[in-house]
Formats: structure tokens, C-alpha cells, sequence
């Protein structure tokens, strides 16, 4: 009996850290862009508010979207003081995905 409930408490344990791993938090990525990007762009990208352009619509790729959040542009603010390169290599990857 007794090792049946250690066999038990395993499955459980395992269940518990398979099921944090299907569910990740937010990644690090999404945090920068919920903390810098979506007041203009919006949660999805689509909002557009101060000229913002729509992300999901956006044809640029990784390194046009490096230099452009690194650098700015018109109203677009630049980041490159803000975030560190990392951070801004994260950041473009997340608007990547959306779509
Ligand atoms: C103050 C509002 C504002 C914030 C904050 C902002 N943006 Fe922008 N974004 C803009 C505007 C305005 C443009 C259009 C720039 C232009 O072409 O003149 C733009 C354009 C872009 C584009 C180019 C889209 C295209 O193909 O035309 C990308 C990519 C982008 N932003 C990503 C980001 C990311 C990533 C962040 C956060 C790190 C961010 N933006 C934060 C206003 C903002």
C-alpha cells in the first residue's frame, strides 16, 4: 500500500509539472510588448491608436522590425534606450506572432 501511494504521489507530481509546462506564463517577449508596445498597437496589434500601424498586417520581417523598434520612426517611438538589445530581439519575435 505504501508503494502505491509513492506511485500516486509521482503521477501527481508529474501530472502538476506537465500541466505548468502546457500552460506557460506569458513569455518574456509578450511582457515587453504588454509593458511598451500595446498602448498604441493594442493587446493583438490591430488597435492602431497614435497612427500605429496594424502589426498583424505588417509586412516587415526580424530585421526591419529590429531597426525600426531600436530606432523609431515618425510617431513610433524608439526603444533602443528603453529596452536592451535582447529585450528588443524578444519584443519583435512576439510581434511576429501575431497575426
Ligand atoms: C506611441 C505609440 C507607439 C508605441 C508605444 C509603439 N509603436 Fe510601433 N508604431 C507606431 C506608429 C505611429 C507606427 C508607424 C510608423 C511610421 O511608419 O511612421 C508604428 C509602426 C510599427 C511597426 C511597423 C509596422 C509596419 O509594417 O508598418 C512595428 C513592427 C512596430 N511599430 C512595432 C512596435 C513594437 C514592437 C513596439 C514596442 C516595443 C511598438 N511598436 C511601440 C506607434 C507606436
Amino acid at each position: 500500500m505504501k508503494r502505491f501511494s509513492f506511485v500516486g504521489w509521482l503521477l501527481t507530481s508529474l501530472a502538476v509539472a506537465s500541466a505548468a509546462q502546457a500552460a506557460p506564463p506569458a513569455s518574456p517577449g509578450q511582457l515587453i510588448f504588454q509593458k511598451n508596445c500595446q498602448r498604441c498597437h493594442g493587446k493583438d496589434g490591430r488597435l492602431g491608436r497614435n497612427g500605429a500601424h496594424d502589426l498583424t498586417k505588417s509586412n516587415l520581417n526580424a530585421f526591419g522590425r529590429t531597426y525600426l523598434v531600436t530606432n523609431g520612426m515618425g510617431k513610433m517611438p524608439a526603444f533602443g534606450k528603453t529596452l536592451s538589445p535582447a529585450q528588443v530581439e524578444q519584443v519583435v519575435a512576439y510581434s511576429l506572432t501575431l497575426r
